[in-house]
C-alpha cells in the first residue's frame, strides 16, 4: 500500500505503541515542546494499559490495547514496546500505510532496513523506505561523540566503558531502583533480596545473555549497530556496558584511535564544538564535566574531559554524558520522521 498522504496543513496522524512507558512518556512532552505537528494521537499500549489515559495538550487520551487494526488510517507510527511486539504489529502498520519509526532492536540489523542517527547518516534512507530503525541507545550516544572526528582523520579503534542508567531498562527498573534505593536507606533488606545483583548504591554488567565472544548482547549490539551506522564494517571496537545506580542518562568513557597520528586537542574540541548534537561541557579549572544529572532532559549529547591518551600518540579520550530517553530513543526517533516524513519536516537544524 501507498503511504497515507497526510495533509500539511492539518498534521499527521500518530500512533505510539509502548505509550505507558518510559520512552512512551517522553514522546508526549517531545512533540509538544517540538511542536511536532500531531493532528491526532493514539496511544497504544498492552491490555494492562486499556481504560487508562494519559494527557497531551492538556487533553486526556485514552490508551488502548494495540491490535492488528490499531494502525488503520495512522501516518507514522513510533514503536516503543520491545522487539516482540515490533515484529508482530510492524507489518500490520506498514499494511495500513504508516511510517514505522522502530526504537526495539527487532529490524536493527536487517539489510534493507536503514539505521538511523540523523546527524550521521541520513543519507542511508531511501524515499521508498517506511520502516525505519532507530539504533541501540548506547551506540547513539557514543556516536554523536564519535562520529565528528571521522571528519578530522580516520578512526581505526574505539574502546569505551558505559555507565548506564535505569531508564535503559524502561519504567520498571526505574522503579526498581527507587524502590531498592528506598528499602536499603530504610534499613529493609526484603526487598534487596529480591533482586539479583541489588541495584542500590552497587553497579553490574549488562544483564543480557553473553554470547561465545563473551560479549554480552548490549555490548554485540553497540559493536554491530555502530558498524552499520558508519559504514565501517572492519572497525575494531571493543564495548564493556555495566549498569549504574543512576536514573537516567547514560555515561561513557571513550578511547578513540586514529589510522595516524591523533588530530591535536584543539582540532577535536573546534570539531565536537561544530557538530550538531554535541554540547561540549569541559571546564578543567573548575572540574566542570559531563554528569548524568546534566544530561538529563537535555537533546545534546554533553562531551568534556577532551584529553590526549597517554598511553598511545595515536588516541585521545573523552567522557560524555547523553539522556537515554531523549537522544538515545525518542528525540532520535521524532528527528528521524522530521527529517524523513512529508508533513513533519520542519526547517530546523539538527
Ligand atoms: P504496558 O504499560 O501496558 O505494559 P517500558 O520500556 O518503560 O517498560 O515500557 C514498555 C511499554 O511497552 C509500555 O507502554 C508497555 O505497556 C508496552 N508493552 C509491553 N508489553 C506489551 C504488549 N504485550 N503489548 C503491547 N504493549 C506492550
Amino acid at each position: 500500500m501507498t503511504p497515507n498522504s497526510a495533509s500539511q496543513k492539518t498534521g499527521l496522524r500518530v500512533a505510539i505503541l509502548g505509550a505507558t512507558g518510559a520512552v512512551g512518556a517522553e514522546f508526549l512532552k517531545l512533540f509538544e515542546s517540538r511542536e511536532f505537528p500531531v493532528a491526532e494521537l493514539r496511544l497504544l499500549a498492552s491490555e494492562r494499559s486499556a481504560g487508562k489515559s494519559l494527557e497531551f495538550r492538556g487533553e486526556e487520551i485514552p490508551v488502548l490495547a494495540v491490535g492488528p487494526d490499531s494502525f488503520d488510517g495512522i501516518d507514522v507510527a513510533f514503536f516503543s514496546a520491545g522487539a516482540t511486539r515490533s515484529r508482530e504489529y510492524a507489518p500490520d502498520a506498514l499494511r495500513a500505510g504508516a511510517y514505522v519509526i522502530d526504537n526495539s532492536s527487532a529490524f536493527r540489523m536487517d539489510e534493507n532496513v536503514p539505521l538511523i542517527v540523523p546527524e550521521i547518516n541520513l543519507h542511508a534512507v531511501k524515499p521508498t523506505d517506511r520502516l525505519i530503525s532507530v539504533p541501540n541507545c548506547s551506540a547513539i550516544i557514543l556516536l554523536i561523540a564519535v562520529a565528528p572526528l571521522r571528519k578530522l582523520a580516520e578512526v581505526e579503534r574505539i574502546i569505551v566503558s558505559t555507565y548506564q542508567s535505569a531508564s535503559g531498562g524502561g519504567a520498571g527498573m526505574m522503579r526498581r531502583l527507587v524502590d531498592e534505593t528506598r528499602a536499603y536507606l530504610e534499613d529493609r533488606d526484603v526487598a534487596q533480596k529480591a533482586s539479583h545483583p541489588p541495584y542500590a548504591f552497587n553497579l553490574f554488567s549488562h544483564n543480557t545473555e553473553i554470547n561465545a565472544e563473551g560479549q554480552n548482547e548490549e555490548e554485540a549490539k553497540v559493536i554491530a549497530e555502530s558498524r552499520k551506522i558508519l559504514e565501517a564494517p572492519e572497525l575494531r571496537m571493543n564495548v564493556t556496558c555495566i549498569r549504574v545506580p543512576v536514573l537516567r542518562a547514560h555515561s561513557q568513557s571513550i578511547t578513540v584511535e586514529f589510522a595516524a597520528e591523533a588530530p591535536s586537542e584543539a582540532a577535536i574540541r573546534s570539531a565536537l564544538a561544530e557538530a550538531p548534537g554535541v554540547r561540549v561541557v569541559d571546564d578543567r579549572t573548575v572540574n566542570d564535566f559531563p554528569t548524568p544529572l546534566m544530561a538529563s532532559g537535555q537533546d545534546e549529547v554533553l562531551v568534556g574531559r577532551i584529553r590526549k591518551d597517554p598511553s598511545h600518540p595515536s588516541a585521545i579520550a573523552m567522557f560524555v554524558a547523553g539522556d537515554q530517553l531523549r537522544k538515545g530513543a525518542a528525540l532520535n526517533a521524532i528527528q528521524i520522521a522530521e527529517c524523513v516524513i512529508p508533513g513533519a519536516v520542519v526547517s530546523r537544524e539538527l
